[in-house]
């Protein structure tokens, strides 16, 4: 698969098949998230990969503590309007395929929680750091690693709420103060046949976002 197709055809997954995918492919990926620019080349991330009772255990974790250890994200304050509009297209969309499939809006998000029930999750690992250095380096990182797995037909979700009780994951992994979790993602063989996976995505048109200037 080329590049501009894996760009172009990568999409959040959120229903996977059972079959775990081969230690190998997934250290490829993790070999391609290595390639990824970063401030003054620190390369200032490390990943943990969860898979079996051990995934298990941190999504019970994370079921447990998560109503009441939101840290410090808040994914519905103070957003720009324009924003909060597309915030709104993407939860009303997961929200009516719920409601088509019978589901309860409730269970998607329970579901979001155990990382989409994948097979596989991967948390990268930064170090803390008052700048946003880091945190932009590891996002560089993240997106290495859902290109090069959408090259190798596997599936990705990056997740944001995996890691909302970050200081509870943090001591359950084994991390030093010094560290901390940038971003979790589910991995896995995408479900085709879920709705949940096909439906059409929306970008606005890059001339809408694109500013050039000193171009004749
Ligand atoms: C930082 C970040 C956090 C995200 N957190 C979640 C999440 O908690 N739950 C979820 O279902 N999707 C999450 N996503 C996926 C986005 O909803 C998705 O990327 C967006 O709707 C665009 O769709 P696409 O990835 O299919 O192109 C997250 C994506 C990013 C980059």
């Amino acid at each position: 698969m080329d590049t501009q197709e894996a760009l172009k055809t990568r999409r959040s997954i959120r229903a996977f098949t059972k079959e775990v995918p081969d230690r190998e492919t997934i250290r490829e990926c993790l070999e391609a998230a290595t390639w990824a620019p970063s401030a003054t080349n620190q390369q200032p991330w490390e990943f943990i990969v969860l898979t079996g009772v051990e995934l298990k255990q941190v999504c019970d974790l994370i079921e447990e503590r998560f109503a009441e250890d939101l840290g410090d994200i808040d994914p519905f304050g103070n957003l720009p309007d324009v924003c909060r509009e597309r915030q709104q297209e993407i939860m009303t969309t997961l929200m009516q395929i719920a409601h088509e499939e019978g589901i309860d809006g409730n269970e998607i998000f329970e579901r979001s929680l155990r990382f989409f029930d994948a097979p596989v999750g991967v948390y990268f690992v930064t170090y803390k750091r008052n700048d946003n250095q880091y945190a932009v380096s590891v996002a560089a990182a993240i997106e290495n690693f859902l290109l090069a797995a959408r090259a190798r037909g596997l599936g990705t979700c990056w997740l944001t709420v995996t890691v909302v009780c970050r200081e509870a994951l943090k001591k359950y992994l084994g991390l030093p103060e010094d560290k901390e979790l940038a971003g979790g993602v589910a991995l896995g063989y995408p479900d085709m046949t879920s709705p949940f996976n096909t439906f059409p995505r929306t970008r606005e048109p890059v001339d809408a976002c694109t500013f050039w200037k000193g171009f004749t």
